[in-house]
């Protein structure tokens, strides 16, 4: 049985002038001991969704349909204490510029001792023993604990992050951007070490990011995400390698190979509006691919074997989509590497 499965869930922004749909029917499913990768370009919704599945969302933030089911029971229907007790214990998040967001007036040590505290019934003094462990499994020298948000490096902060969402042992965590703005070697750190706590753990997580390396190095499965829905799902190394969604196809265009000579091919255009209802397929306007019914009718999601799928009108014909892709002759708005 899936750990977490997420159910048509819809969660839009109140605006003055109507509503905002970020998160807009996603579907997703989390297996045990699965790192499963969510990429898409900003503001496609990732971290609303994850938000979502924390609850901690902005307060103009709704869910208006779907589920999230842990252990195949609804998170949005049990009860407040329920929910609190799998919230933060059992599924763990390391927020987007998590570290940036800390107090700066305060040591770090104050966040654990607040979270193992209130939410994990520990003394002050047990707090502070279980932040001097968690501080040594990240790799940093206990005696840091005590030190300011500004005095760690970025590497280091967010080996903190990592630790901080570790303090009420949770068996999934969800890292929303982890890696990003740190340089590819500290980034390689980081990701053995959380690959490294995963098989320590024994944990589930899922990976945020906008680059396919970092999916790619770390991830058993990915969901690509575009304008709030799932665009394509499956194992990382047949959606990398074959596949079905011209979103997809453009993201991994989008990260070409540098020894190979490869050339960087963009995807033009952007996301469109999400305050506005949109008709048929959400990226028909930069799909060199569409064709009439993507203009007027929004494609279902087809499954496919190995679990995987894809929603497109053309997705079975993707081996073809696939080979004009690679001749470059649809992407034709290549930029200089
Ligand atoms: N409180 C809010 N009110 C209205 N719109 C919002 C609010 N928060 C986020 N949005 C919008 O929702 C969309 C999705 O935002 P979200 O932060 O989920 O994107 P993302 O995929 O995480 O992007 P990034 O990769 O840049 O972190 C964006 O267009 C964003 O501007
Ligand atoms: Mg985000």
């Amino acid at each position: 049985m899936d750990l977490l499965t997420i159910k048509n869930l819809k969660i839009h922004y109140q605006l003055k002038n109507g509503v905002f749909k970020a998160v807009d029917g996603v579907d997703l499913e989390v297996k045990k001991g699965q790192t499963i990768g969510l990429v898409g370009e900003s503001g496609c919704g990732k971290s609303t969704l994850v938000k979502g599945i924390m609850q901690v969302m902005s307060k103009n933030a709704f869910f208006a349909d779907g589920d999230i089911e842990y252990n195949g029971e609804s998170m949005l229907a049990m009860s407040e204490s329920k929910r609190r007790g799998i919230l933060w214990k059992e599924i763990s998040m390391i927020p987007q510029a998590s570290m940036d967001s800390m107090n700066p007036v305060y040591p770090v040590v104050d966040a654990f001792v607040e979270i193992m505290t209130l939410k994990g019934g520990k003394s002050k003094k047990e707090a502070i023993l279980r932040a001097e462990e968690l501080f040594e499994l990240v790799g940093i020298d206990k005696s840091r604990i005590k030190d300011y948000p500004h005095q760690f490096s970025g590497g280091m902060k967010q080996r903190v992050a990592i630790a901080l969402a570790l303090c009420l042992d949770p068996k999934i965590i969800i890292a929303d951007e982890p890696v990003t703005a740190l340089d590819v070697i500290v980034q390689h750190q980081v990701l053995t070490m959380l690959n490294r706590l995963k098989n320590e753990l024994d944990l589930t997580i899922i990976l945020i990011t906008h680059d396919i390396s970092v999916v790619a190095q770390t991830c058993d499965d990915l969901a690509v995400m575009y304008a709030g829905k799932i665009a394509e799902k499956g194992s990382v190394l047949e959606v990398l390698r074959d596949p079905k969604h011209p979103y997809s196809m453009g993201l991994s265009n989008a990260f070409p190979d540098l020894l190979k000579n490869e050339k960087l091919i963009s995807i033009e255009g952007s996301v469109p509006d999400l305050a506005h209802n949109i008709e048929g397929c959400r990226f028909v306007s930069r799909c060199p691919f569409a064709i009439d019914q993507c203009h007027t009718l929004e494609p279902v999601v087809t499954e496919y074997e190995n679990n995987r799928s894809a929603a497109c009108h053309r997705a079975p014909e993707y081996r073809d989509l696939q080979q004009l892709a690679e001749e470059a002759s649809v992407w034709n708005k290549v930029t200089t590497t």
